[in-house]
């Protein structure tokens, strides 16, 4: 078990690289499935997420070559096995795409059920509703999904609730099927374009992503293709946010400015000041933060995947302000580790009320999931004193080196192992 010691309240200062899109990477990687040829993807960001995509495609038969760091050969073409069993499935909630792109291949696949946790419910009717339209048959038995069709048939899909998840699902099964496939109330995430993209770049006819309203003809062919993924606005975020925190200036790279409008606008209603430049953004604190109120909501929305980092700047502005949970039914169980540090936060259902105190202080805590990880980490270095982070593999799932990173903007952060036995957890 590995930790995060954090020395608090240096100002981050310094230029950042962002690296590929973890949802976005979770997706593109089982879509290789569909391709009739070898793909190059470019840009893959190095977390355990994709580390345990990559190895469900190399059990399942496929041929997965390491190129540099961030760069990978896929030959999906030899894959024999249809199957993603619980123990590989219940590290990644992402491997639903598994269905999608073996069931838009081969006209079947069995992969299992993911979990609940952490966020609360986290429903797969849309996704089984979308294949059921596209002619399969959907069954669940012992936690396993089993999705089968003869003939898959394009035909009209209405999400009932707007799905990142689905919305990339539905594509994958459709990309192959026959004739014409329309998706309604789409999710219009960048990674939804990504994962379209993608698929276009081999060969795919889909139009319409970044809509609500996609349209999918189905090829019979999809050739190889090398591609790189889109920058991860969440982790640009959390730098943006990191820097505010702790009234530094950074200037965060590789990224796609429009990406991150939502979360700009917030910051600079805040008090933050963003210079926006081509593939960059400048992030810098000169005045006092003020309090703002948020609601995360689907792209173009704030991004729920923010919610818990600008909660936790919010606690460093002056005034009461109240953050409102859109997407996720439990997705402010962080705050009782933000308490432990000083936080002044209620919490009512899916509104939290943030007394701004304009401190922290450091404490011993532990990250819940990937983003309340990142959120106290965020709060950690903007705190005074020291803060301890357990159960960092959480953010290792989804932040490429984030010590490292942070490390290079001048901050006290090193990452220590606990001696078995002795984690708060095991006590
Ligand atoms: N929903 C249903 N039924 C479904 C699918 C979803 O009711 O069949 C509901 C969910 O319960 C939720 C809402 O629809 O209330 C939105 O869920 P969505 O399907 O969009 O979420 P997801 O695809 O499972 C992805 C990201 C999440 C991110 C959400 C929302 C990946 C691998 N995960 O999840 O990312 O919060 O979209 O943007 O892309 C994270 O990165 O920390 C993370 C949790």
């Amino acid at each position: 078990m590995d930790k995060f010691v954090i020395k608090g309240g240096i100002p981050l200062r310094g230029t950042v690289e962002i690296s590929g899109a973890k949802n976005a990477a979770a997706a593109i990687i089982p879509a290789v499935i569909l391709s009739d040829e070898a793909c190059v993807l470019e840009n893959v960001p190095a977390i355990s997420d994709v580390s345990i995509a990559l190895r469900m495609l190399y059990e399942m038969g496929a041929q997965v070559e390491t190129i540099n760091r961030t760069t990978y050969r896929i030959d999906a073409t030899t894959i024999n096995n249809y199957v993603v069993p619980y123990e590989m499935a219940r590290k990644m909630r992402a491997s639903y795409y598994f269905l999608g792109s073996l069931l838009g291949k081969f006209g079947h696949a069995r992969v299992s059920m993911p979990g609940g946790c952490p966020l609360g419910s986290r429903p797969i009717d849309q996704h089984l509703k979308a294949f059921s339209s596209l002619g399969a048959e959907c069954t669940l038995d012992h936690g396993m999904v089993d999705v089968a069709a003869e003939n898959l048939s394009g035909s009209q899909i209405y999400l009932d609730v707007v799905s990142v998840g689905t919305t990339i699902n539905a594509i994958l099964a459709a990309v192959k099927a026959k004739g014409l496939t329309i998706i309604e109330n789409a999710a219009r995430e960048p990674h939804v374009v990504d994962v379209a993209n993608f698929l276009n770049s081999m060969g795919a006819d889909i139009m319409g992503a970044g809509t609500d309203v996609i349209k999918i003809r189905g090829v019979n062919y999809l050739r190889g293709t090398t591609y790189s993924i889109i920058p991860d606005q969440i982790e640009a975020g959390t730098f943006m946010i990191a820097a505010a925190a702790t009234k530094g200036d950074v200037t965060v790279t590789n990224v796609i400015p429009k990406h991150l409008e939502a979360i700009t606008a917030k910051l600079e209603k805040i008090g933050v000041n963003v210079m926006e430049y081509d593939e960059s953004v400048r992030v810098w604190v000169d005045g006092p933060l003020v309090k703002t109120n948020v609601k995360t909501q689907p792209h173009p929305g704030f991004p729920t995947d923010m919610q818990p980092q600008i909660a936790t700047l919010l606690t460093f502005a002056e005034g009461t302000s109240m953050v409102t949970e859109g997407i996720w039914e439990d997705r402010f169980r962080y705050v009782d580790e933000l308490r432990r540090m000083g936080a002044d936060i209620s919490v009512d259902g899916k509104v939290a009320v943030i007394e701004g105190t304009g401190k922290l202080m450091g404490a011993p805590v532990r990250a819940c999931d990937l983003r309340a990880g990142a959120a106290l980490i965020i709060a950690g270095l903007a705190a005074s004193g020291t803060t301890e982070i357990e159960d960092i593999y959480h953010v290792e799932r989804g932040y490429d080196s984030m010590e490292v990173k942070l490390r290079a903007l001048g901050a006290d952060i090193v990452k220590k192992t606990i001696p078995s036995g002795l984690s708060r957890k095991a006590i």
